[in-house]
């Protein structure tokens, strides 16, 4: 037997005897394989199997030190990740991994091992398509997002996961990264192409206007606790296949605004749609289901989302036309204002998207930079203006064909 009493980093084959002697997943006599499956910055990701009979089992696991830099980080977030799995998991049944177990001591959450679907990022850089994915994306945003908030929740029930979910230094990182250095490197961790510096200058650091509205964004993002959110809802964290979707890593949940979950999905998918646009602009399929699927995913998800209201919000002041109205136009502005500081920290933030770093001719790279920062200015510019998903993408068309 293990001792599991204190935290220790485990390597595959502790993973593997812990699947059995925890976990009890397994019988002590079945062959088992375990292989380290993580490609992330932050955890170790086990999956362990009996190659016999095809049962399996991921374990992933904080460690005090990130993976990638070493820098000690709180390991509270797999905690967080293990409880918003179960909230989610109850609202938006079959779209995440279900929970087994979550040990505390270790920091290992032990998961349903999601394999069969594909890192939906990769998946939309080599060109495939699902016909199902605005449909599946704007179902689990409908039905994880609203009943988490006080107009559905008994109120102080959500102070009570208010507090459970302060997520102090992972929010710590967004707000930096995504809503504070793309705009003042005041860290001096951009990492901007030579060739482009000069557009950075002017369209980002120079712009008062701009920074006055990314300070609303990031004020909203630290002081509104409206919903329980995923919190990092790139299309790294989405997994698919043609028959479904599945959504990991939630370790940056917190209480906060809705829209930035909306808006990360929103924001993440125009990068499959700019990489293809300038690389491959010959596979007009790919690029109709694309932008296709980005207006779809908003307008479906508001269409749902107000669907949800009319059911399930029963408090009168809440129901009045007046305060549902204002709830929708601040959400739809919320939304449109976080995809574009994710458009924009992930092409000159030091956390890039392969959409973007993957692309090496120069005469490519340069515009496909530079429309994704002028589509996240708009969309954080005239975020109280644009009204569905059919403007945000005749936004973008204009942009790249400029
Ligand atoms: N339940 C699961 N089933 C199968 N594979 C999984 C599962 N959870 C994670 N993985 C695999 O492990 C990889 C890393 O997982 P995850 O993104 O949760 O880790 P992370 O260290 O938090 O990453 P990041 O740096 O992106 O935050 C995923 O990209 C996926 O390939
Ligand atoms: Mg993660």
């Amino acid at each position: 037997m293990g001792d599991y009493s204190s935290h220790f980093l485990m390597k595959t084959q502790d993973a593997k005897a812990y699947a059995v002697e925890v976990l009890g997943y397994f019988d002590p006599a079945e062959p088992l394989e375990a292989v380290e499956i993580g490609d992330g910055n932050i955890n170790y990701v086990f999956k362990i199997w009996n190659p016999q009979t095809g049962r399996s089992v991921v374990i992933k696991q904080a460690d005090k030190l990130l993976r990638s830099s070493g820098r000690p980080l709180d390991v509270y977030r797999n905690k967080i990740e293990a409880e918003i799995l179960k909230i989610q998991g109850q609202l938006a049944p079959g779209y995440l991994p279900e929970v087994y177990h979550y040990d505390e001591t270790m920091c290992a959450l032990s998961m349903e091992d999601i394999s069969a679907y594909k890192n939906l990022r990769k998946e939309l850089a080599l060109g495939h398509t699902f016909d199902h994915l605005a449909e599946n994306l704007s179902n689990f945003l409908a039905q994880t997002l609203l009943p988490t908030t006080d107009l559905v929740l008994n109120r102080a029930e959500k102070k009570d996961r208010v507090k459970l979910f302060v997520n102090k230094e992972l929010c710590d990182i967004s707000e930096d990264l995504v809503f504070t250095e793309p705009y003042d490197d005041y860290k001096g961790r951009n990492i901007i192409l030579p060739e482009n510096m000069d557009f950075v200058k002017r369209f980002l650091y120079e712009d008062e206007q701009l920074k006055g509205q990314v300070a609303m964004l990031r004020d909203r993002f630290m002081n509104l606790a409206q919903a329980l959110i995923h919190g990092d809802l790139h299309s790294g964290s989405i997994f698919v296949n043609q028959q479904g979707m599945k959504v990991i890593d939630p370790e940056f949940a917190f209480y906060g605004p809705m829209g930035y979950d909306v808006g990360n999905v929103i924001g993440n998918l125009f990068f499959a749609w700019a990489n293809r646009y300038y690389i491959a602009p010959q596979d007009k399929d790919f690029l109709r289901w694309i932008s296709q699927t980005i207006g779809d995913t908003l307008d479906l998800f508001l269409e749902k989302f107000s669907e949800a209201y009319d059911q399930q919000v029963s408090f009168s002041l809440y129901k009045t036309p007046l305060f549902k109205a204002n709830y929708m136009d601040e959400l739809l502005a919320d939304s449109l204002g976080y995809a574009g500081t994710e458009m924009i920290r992930r092409v000159v933030g030091d956390s890039k998207v392969s959409e973007v770093t993957s692309v090496e001719p120069l005469e490519q790279r340069l515009p496909l930079e530079r429309s994704l920062i002028q589509m996240g200015i708009s969309l954080i510019k005239n975020r109280y203006r644009f009204e569905d998903g059919q403007d945000i993408v005749r936004e973008f068309s204009l942009i790249i064909e400029r």
